[in-house]
């Protein structure tokens, strides 16, 4: 598999690098970065920190600094600490350079070069995925396979606009266009990581390996695992980008998706950012998306065993 990771990383996005990177097969031919969770400016930092933790190297191709439209992004602190690795930057870094080209203009290039071979896995806001759309609208036809973290299938987000999840809120008017430009694509919502979390107990198990890997599981998680214990709805410890990751690298883990037209709300007083999924298809478009609605969290444990070393 040859994997380009858009990435606002992200205490979760450090994750699910970490899975594809270790994972046997898995090429991450390049990663290109985004403002999300974090400027952009920390994303790139955050990227070389987690390649760094791992030994490896790859190209990182600065991408947005801003949403499409300003005004409406701010940063996730609470969750992902103002570095946006949870204050876990590790030891001293080797000397890194981003790669002068931007992301979308990668994205593009690297699509021609390697047409129907690339698998892109998108984990926060899609900013660089439309400028792609828009720079070449023969793009999304030379991905392989579409994976992205983001929307909602029920109206159960996590944003001041309630019904939003927090990448697409971020930047609705992206998402409405990669919806729009993709024939297919596979979303891993919200809602879904909310019935998929690790049990505390696995949670503590992972956060116990006594790894590099598994250390900065244990403290880039830190504050985010105390943050997430305060809600009473929530059974544990979420995988937003880590099961948008694992479904990518192993299809099979998928156990119950639906496939139907879904695009994107931009407006709304209460609502701009939701996704929207026209299961009856009363608006006639063909489905263009597979919303994973269950998957196998367990194989998922599995992995976390084995990407951290256990
Ligand atoms: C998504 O938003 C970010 O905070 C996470 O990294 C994930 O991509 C979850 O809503
Ligand atoms: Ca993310």
């Amino acid at each position: 598999m040859q994997l380009v990771i858009d990435t606002d990383a992200g205490v979760d996005d450090a994750q699910a690098i970490i899975m594809a990177l270790t994972t046997p097969g898995v090429e991450v031919t390049a990663f290109t970065t985004v403002t999300g969770n974090v400027h952009v400016s920390h994303v790139n930092r955050n990227v070389f920190t987690v390649l760094d933790l791992m030994g490896k190297t790859a190209p990182v191709y600065p991408g947005a600094d801003q949403p499409l439209l300003p005004g409406f992004w701010e940063p996730e602190e609470r969750v992902h600490g103002q570095d946006g690795l949870g204050g876990c930057q590790g030891p001293a870094r080797r000397h890194h350079r981003l790669e002068s080209e931007p992301a979308a203009a990668a994205l593009v290039r690297l699509a021609n070069e390697r047409p129907g071979e690339l698998t892109l896995v998108a984990l926060g806001p899609l900013t660089n995925l439309a400028l792609a759309c828009r720079l070449d609208p023969g793009f999304p036809a030379k991905i392989k396979q579409f994976v992205f973290m983001g929307g909602t299938m029920s109206g159960f987000g996590n944003t001041r606009n309630v019904t939003a999840e927090f990448n697409a809120f971020c930047d609705p008017e992206a998402g409405l266009i990669t919806l729009e430009a993709f024939a297919e694509a596979t979303m891993l919502c919200w809602e879904t990581t909310i019935q998929h979390p690790f049990s505390w107990e696995q949670y503590d198990r992972l956060a116990a390996i006594d790894t590099p890997a598994g250390r900065f599981f244990r403290d880039s998680t830190h504050a985010t695992a105390a943050y997430i214990r305060q809600f009473p709805q929530v059974r544990g410890y979420l995988l937003p980008d880590p099961l948008a990751m694992a479904i990518a690298l192993d299809p099979a883990l998928i156990q119950g998706c639906e496939h139907a037209y879904v695009t994107m709300e931009v407006q709304g007083t209460h609502t701009r950012g939701q996704t929207v999924i026209d299961r009856l298809g009363v608006l006639g478009r063909a489905p263009n998306t597979y919303v994973v609605t269950d998957l196998d969290t367990d194989g998922v444990y599995r992995m976390y065993e084995r990407m951290l070393g256990a």
